[in-house]
């Protein structure tokens, strides 16, 4: 039976580049979606940009832009980097949009007609210096619920908890640095209490991998609570009918971005209609595909609006972690931040979508990109063993037999073992364990290059009478790849492309793994993949760092916080006492000798002078400064910080450092008058 699927991705924000992060989560998306329709089912995928919000009206006001201006030039760029990954939406289209307006009057009309939107009076935070209300995101402050620090002002990155601004624990203003003050207003909320049975049901019913159901099921024990959908104006989004001047919560328009891009979809599209997939009892199926972060948008809120506006909830919400980059969170100070664009321009989008596939399994946990062992993983998997069956065997067949294959199988067996693979690994992908599907794909590439070893064509072409053997084992080795290449093709579609002309057929789908090609005539071969160089993953990452340089110049950064200054990108730490602080001995010392350390890319070893006794420290200064540099000069450490057992040695203390990583670290350099082991206060 030909299953209906439609599936998202999370709407990117319109106010920043695509990044790694987003693009584990499209590319998860884009190869469960080719899967499917390879499957032959008729699945639809839609996004857009979330174009709404503060933040977005405040990087245009920034640029000197309109908000509507900012939008276009982003989903320009942004559409792009989706293409340029090979991410095949069917629409991807932007929350600004007519659609997107009535269908957020519709769903908010039809809850306030049952009574799920109610008013209330409610003290908001406030930027004095800005005259704006401060709300989610341009608020920080500690968790009120875990006591995180530097938390935004809707919910808590940490423990998930959604709460309002006022909440937090010492709220600071992040447009401002601000203390804010408190003001009264009148706003619109959802009465999420009232779905209270509706979603504990809903959570435990198959909808949500167990994980979230169960930190979704914490927020049943301290109470649902209402939920504000209006803003205040000046607010970039959709004014609410009868309340002028009051505005659309971004979240409460976002999600209705999926509808309103299928709408789009539907509305020039022959034969897809709207209601067939968004009705109540709509027989088609659902998918969210999202980060960990915004479960509870899509857990709660979501299918509690959509149930009290009558129309369908989602079949499922598929959730994943997030990307780190060479074990670190991505993050501009540390050089992790890499963006689509960025990538591209180095490396092979493909081999961004393999590595993250065989990765990726169907839980929630993180995934680390680390480049070396991208590096040997992508040049071992797809140019070592995967292309590598195609190159061998396909010369022989051009060159002896005029790209004629075998008129019959000489290897059923072998043959049949890469067939019966296809229902363990279509059922891998469509469990979203594409890990353990990647695993076996390439447990059958070992074998049919096993098998070439073993029967060594090479060989055999040069013995007298043994071409039609030579045509044999070449014809299978082609077939093996072929099948390789059918289950490979969600993940790799451009290689695959280029497979299908090298094999001269026509598009390969999943029936077609029970097909083997006889006297078949295939085109020459062309390489079909190239190695990943180490020196351009370094370029890459090099690349990356300056983009973020390049961006602070402009004021260009994703987040209306991180464009501030260094103290909102590394935000202040707990208040300390006065005498937490007197318990630090910081003393001038002189650097006497300074080394690189063995294998370590971040370190140089210091012996400091303390005027009398000596110290050895290693210092992460590495990318900044070189050890001549140093010899000779004072700086100021932490003195009477336990040694600490390092890989490489132990550290007797730390010298004091600033600056944002790479060149620009500096030590903390005192005043000339100052002597090895004098004490700073
Ligand atoms: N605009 C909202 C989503 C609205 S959906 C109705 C949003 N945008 S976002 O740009 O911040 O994130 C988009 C998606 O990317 C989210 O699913 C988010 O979890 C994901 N990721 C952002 N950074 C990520 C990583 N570092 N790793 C993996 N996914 C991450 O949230
Ligand atoms: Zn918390």
């Amino acid at each position: 039976m030909t299953r209906q699927i439609l599936v998202t991705s999370a709407l990117p924000y319109a106010n920043g580049s695509i990044h790694l992060g987003h693009l584990l989560e499209h590319i998860q998306t884009d190869i469960w979606v080719r899967f499917q329709n390879m499957r032959g089912h008729n699945c639809i995928f839609v996004c857009a940009d979330d174009a709404h919000g503060t933040a977005i009206m405040l990087r245009a006001e920034k640029l000197g832009k309109t908000p509507e201006e900012l939008i276009a030039e982003v989903k320009t760029e942004h559409e792009a980097d989706f293409e340029g990954f090979h991410i095949k939406f069917d629409n991807f289209y932007t929350t600004h949009s007519e659609e997107n307006r009535k269908m957020s009057e519709l769903i908010y009309q039809r809850n306030h007609d049952k009574g799920n939107i109610v008013e209330r009076q409610i003290t908001q935070l406030f930027d004095p210096e800005k005259g704006l209300f401060l709300s989610d995101r341009f608020v920080k402050g500690g968790c009120p619920k875990c006591g995180e620090p530097d938390q935004y002002g809707d919910n808590c990155e940490k423990c998930s908890t959604t709460y309002s601004a006022t909440e937090l624990v010492n709220p600071v203003s992040a447009l401002s640095g601000a203390i804010p003050i408190e003001k009264e207003s009148t706003q619109l909320f959802f009465d999420l209490p009232k779905f209270q049975g509706m979603l504990q049901e809903w959570i435990r019913a198959g909808h949500l991998q167990d994980q979230i159901a169960n930190k979704l099921s914490e927020w049943f024990e301290s109470g649902l609570k209402q939920w504000d959908i209006s803003r205040e104006a000046p607010y970039f989004g959709f004014e609410i009918p009868n309340y002028p001047g009051k505005y659309f919560y971004v979240w409460l328009d976002a999600p209705i971005g999926y509808m309103a891009s299928f709408q789009n979809l539907c509305d020039r599209t022959d034969g897809l209609d709207f209601d067939t997939y968004w009705n109540k009892d709509s027989t088609t199926e659902l998918y969210h595909f999202i980060g960990k972060d915004i479960v509870s948008f899509h857990g709660l809120f979501w299918p509690a609006m959509l149930s009290g506006a009558e129309f369908r909830t989602p079949t499922a919400i598929f959730s994943h972690g997030f990307v780190t980059v060479n074990g670190q969170k991505m993050s501009k100070s540390r050089g992790t931040f890499i963006k689509a664009g960025t990538f591209r321009e180095y490396l092979n989008p493909e081999h961004l979508r393999y590595y993250y596939a065989a990765k990726l399994n169907n839980r929630v946990d993180d995934l680390d990109l680390n480049m070396d062992d991208f590096v040997q993983r992508v040049n071992s998997d797809l140019v070592g063993k995967l292309v590598n069956i195609a190159s061998r065997c396909a010369g022989f067949i051009t060159k002896k037999f005029d790209g004629q294959l075998s008129s019959h199988c000489s290897q059923p067996e072998l043959v049949k073992a890469f067939t019966d693979g296809k229902e363990v690994i279509a059922q891998l992908y469509e469990d979203r364990e594409f890990g353990r599907a990647i695993r076996e794909i390439m447990a059958l590439a070992d074998r049919a290059n096993q098998y070439i070893d073993e029967a060594k064509p090479w060989v055999l072409a040069k013995e007298e009478g043994k071409a039609p053997e030579v045509q044999d084992v070449c014809s299978t080795g082609i077939n093996l790849f072929r099948l390789l290449m059918i289950y490979l093709k969600p993940v790799l579609p451009i290689t695959a492309e280029k497979s299908e002309t090298f094999l001269n057929v026509d598009s390969l789908c999943w029936q077609d793994a029970d097909l083997y090609l006889t006297s078949h005539k295939i085109n020459k071969f062309k390489p079909l993949m190239q190695r990943v160089e180490k020196e351009n993953v370094d370029k890459m990452m090099a690349a990356s760092k300056e983009d973020i340089v390049q961006e602070n110049a402009v004021g260009q950064s994703t987040t209306a916080a991180s464009a501030q200054s260094p103290i909102t990108e590394e935000p202040i730490a707990d208040t300390i006492d006065y005498d937490d602080f007197i318990k630090l001995d910081l003393r001038v010392a002189k650097i006497i000798e300074a080394s690189h350390v063995k294998k370590a890319d971040k370190l140089l070893q210091l012996t400091l002078d303390l005027g009398g006794e000596t110290r050895q420290v290693f210092a992460g200064i590495k990318s900044a400064y070189a050890p001549e540099d140093l010899v000779g000069r004072l700086t100021v450490m932490v003195a009477n910080l336990a040694p600490r057992k390092m890989r490489f040695g132990v550290s007797e203390g730390m010298v004091l450092a600033a600056g944002p990583g790479g060149d620009d670290i500096w030590i903390l350099s005192p005043d000339e008058g100052a002597v090895p082991g004098m004490r700073i206060k």
